[in-house]
């Protein structure tokens, strides 16, 4: 199979024919259709992730077609369409059995502890309970951001953030996540204030639903000018980048018993974080890590209905050489929406 492999943490990735995979006796092997480029891909590569060895193959973002089943596997069959949640718990710690496989003390992702979806093929581990099954009408395309952004922004804003009808969301960085994100929350009926610095991200966001969309490198006090837009302070602020300006202005955006949602990736460490506001106007600081496999069905009914459209938001379909080059180039400004690579057959 051809597959996207790195041998060195910000070295090159290259094109290369690998053996195909084996199903695990409890997994499947994934003929991989279609894997979305997310900012936690380039966190691996920067060798932000302690979990990846090298040589590596790198994508956790994938929709495709069961080829080969495990002999243990009972649940999933050859020829099955499926999401693949980026995250596999075992099913026997206590976070699984309390039904939180997104916070699985041994999880299993594909992309990280294993190789991923950069590749014409991948062995997915724990199928039974952690694949998701793929409505007929949902392209493959489309499909792919359910193994990661659109299922962690689906958590982030109804399930950690509890965003209700009517209420002031702002997201901070409106990459996959942050689109994905106003999205979500124009669904269930909020009101969005979109936080980026540059353009076409900002462009999309309003496209998508956000009522304003404020550029922060233009905008000296981003808490500031939230405030102003919501009458004193958005209900859920989510920083959906990383990065310690989002922390501060989503936390200083909040009105008194707001919720602070941390949804991007901090690998640079702690954040100032300004507690002495947490206790003063009982604020709320959730993390959020993916979605359970089983708290897909919403999330489906979501986009059955089209008021959630993850197709809206792909707007570069890419060969397996162009994802490759552009997964090293992800540090740059925002894309204004998601890259998904769709063509894996061209060497
Ligand atoms: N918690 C989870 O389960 C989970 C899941 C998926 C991704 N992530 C993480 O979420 C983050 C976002 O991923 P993505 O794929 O959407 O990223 P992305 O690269 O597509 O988007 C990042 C966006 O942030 C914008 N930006 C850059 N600097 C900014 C600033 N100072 N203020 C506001 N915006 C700024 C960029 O222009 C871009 O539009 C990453 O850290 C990723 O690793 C976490
Ligand atoms: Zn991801
Ligand atoms: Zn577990």
């Amino acid at each position: 199979m051809n597959a996207a492999v790195y041998s060195a943490f910000r070295g090159p990735i290259t094109v290369q024919t690998l053996p195909d995979p084996e199903p695990p006796p409890d997994g499947v092997v994934l003929g991989v259709r279609a894997n979305g480029i997310c900012r936690s891909d380039w966190h691996g590569w920067m060798g932000h992730d302690p979990d990846i060895a090298l040589p590596h193959v790198p994508g956790h973002e994938m929709a495709g077609v069961i080829e080969a089943v495990g002999r243990d596997v009972t649940r999933w069959s050859v020829g099955d369409r499926v999401a693949v949640p980026f995250i596999a718990g075992c099913s026997r710690c206590p976070q699984c059995l309390a039904g939180h496989p997104q916070v699985c003390d041994d999880q299993f992702q594909p992309g990280f502890h294993g190789w991923g979806g950069f590749a014409q093929r991948v062995a997915l581990h724990r199928a039974d309970a952690t694949l998701v099954a793929l409505p007929a009408s949902l392209d493959f395309v489309a499909a792919a951001s359910l193994g990661c952004r659109f299922a962690t922004s689906f958590r982030a804003v109804t399930q950690q953030g509890r965003v209700q009808a009517g209420e002031w969301v702002s997201v901070h960085g409106c990459g996959g996540v942050g689109l994905a994100a106003v999205q979500i929350a124009r669904a269930v009926g909020a009101r969005v204030v979109a936080v980026d610095v540059a353009p076409s991200p900002l462009s999309m966001a309003r496209k998508v639903g956000a009522e304003h969309a404020l550029d922060a490198g233009q905008v000296g006090d981003v808490a500031g000018a939230i405030a102003d837009l919501t009458d004193g302070g958005v209900h859920v602020a989510i920083d959906a980048l990383g990065h310690s300006d989002c922390v501060r202005d989503g936390i200083g955006a909040l009105r008194t018993r707001g919720r602070f949602v941390q949804v991007g990736l901090l690998p640079d460490g702690p954040v100032p974080v300004p507690l002495d506001r947490v206790i003063a106007r009982e604020l709320v600081i959730v993390g959020s890590h993916g979605l359970a496999a089983h708290d897909y069905g919403r999330l489906l009914d979501l986009v059955a209905s089209g008021a959630v459209d993850p197709a809206a938001l792909v707007t570069r379909r890419l060969t397996l050489e162009q994802g490759a080059a552009l997964l090293c180039e992800l540090d740059g400004a925002g894309l204004g929406g998601m890259a998904v690579i769709d063509r894996f057959s061209s060497i």
